[in-house]
């Protein structure tokens, strides 16, 4: 990963910042997207004691706004952008409306990855026609198994469930990864997406409602991997040679796996492109 360079979003905390130590100590040069300062700072302290590169964009990513500019600045400090890894992501067990009138998982797990891809494509196509690849990462989850919403995508008269909320937003970060990887195929940039397994991170600790708040800790116990461990997948993801060929792809565990058939049905992705351009039309 030598001369490359890495932009992470959410490398504060869990498998984002295990994620980005990771490629740092691989040799790449890593930008960590982050609403905290004070956690940024820290997440820098550790990769440059560790011999890394490491600088920080501060940016609030359940703001379009935010994240709008975060990607201006990107291409404004980086003379090249090998990968970009949409990671930041949260759970948020009570309805939340975001200043900008978007439901919070929504805008956070799924508009913002979608923003903030589409305002550095250009940058990647660059790096991707002289270097012949550039790499985009989103990070899904198993919970993605949820039927999208399209008469409210958007909570605006739905009530509110959290894991309905949370497995939306992932089906649609699911979805919008294999349009993208066709949409893209002839750039030399590939887009997949990763399924990280249960990771011990604040997330996992989310107040989850009956069942899960039973469930979720018993999977941990069973199955749960540490950040370090599970950033394994992302990592290699980014900085394998092995994986040139993966393009449009779910992945667990370095292995290639089939998402829920919904998220796969291409005119089902592309009517959410479409109907996520319109809510996005001013920033896009
Ligand atoms: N943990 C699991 O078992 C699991 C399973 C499947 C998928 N995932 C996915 O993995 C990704 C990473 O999650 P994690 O488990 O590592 O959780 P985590 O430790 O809570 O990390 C989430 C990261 O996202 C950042 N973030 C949250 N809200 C943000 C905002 N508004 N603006 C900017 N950054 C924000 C957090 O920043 P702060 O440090 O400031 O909070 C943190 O760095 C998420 O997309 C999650 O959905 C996790």
């Amino acid at each position: 990963m030598k001369d490359k360079t890495v932009v992470i979003t959410g490398a504060t905390s869990g498998l984002g910042r295990a994620t980005a130590l990771q490629l740092a100590q691989k040799g790449a040069s890593v930008v960590i997207i982050a609403r905290s300062n004070t956690k940024a700072n820290e997440a820098i302290k550790e990769i440059k004691k560790e011999g890394g590169k490491a600088q920080c964009i501060i940016s609030d990513l359940s703001s379009m706004q935010d994240t709008k500019e975060a990607a201006e600045s990107i291409t404004k400090v980086v003379d090249r952008l090998d990968v970009l890894i949409n990671n930041a992501g949260a759970y948020f067990p009570k309805y939340r409306k975001t200043s900008e009138g978007f439901e919070s998982t929504l805008a956070l797990n799924y508009l913002s990855p979608f923003l903030f891809t589409h305002h550095l494509i250009e940058k990647m196509e660059q790096i991707a026609s002289e270097h012949g690849e550039a790499r985009i990462i989103n990070i899904s989850s198993i919970m993605h198994k949820r039927p999208i919403n399209w008469d409210d995508l958007n909570y605006k008269e739905t009530t509110y469930n959290s894991s309905s909320a949370y497995e939306q937003s992932k089906h649609l970060l699911t979805s919008f990864t294999y349009y993208l990887s066709r949409k893209l195929k002839e750039t030399g940039i590939t887009v997949n997406c990763i399924h990280p397994g249960f990771v011990k991170t604040a997330l996992a600790q989310s107040d989850f409602p009956f069942p899960m708040n039973v469930i979720v800790p018993i999977v941990g116990l069973l199955i749960g991997e540490t950040p370090e461990q599970a950033a394994d997948t992302p990592v290699w993801l980014a900085s394998s040679n092995e994986v040139k060929g993966i393009n449009g792809e779910y992945v667990h565990h370095r292995k290639v796996k089939e998402s829920w058939p919904p998220t796969r049905d291409e005119n089902a992705q592309t009517r959410l492109y479409n109907v996520t351009q319109s809510m996005l039309g001013e920033w896009l």
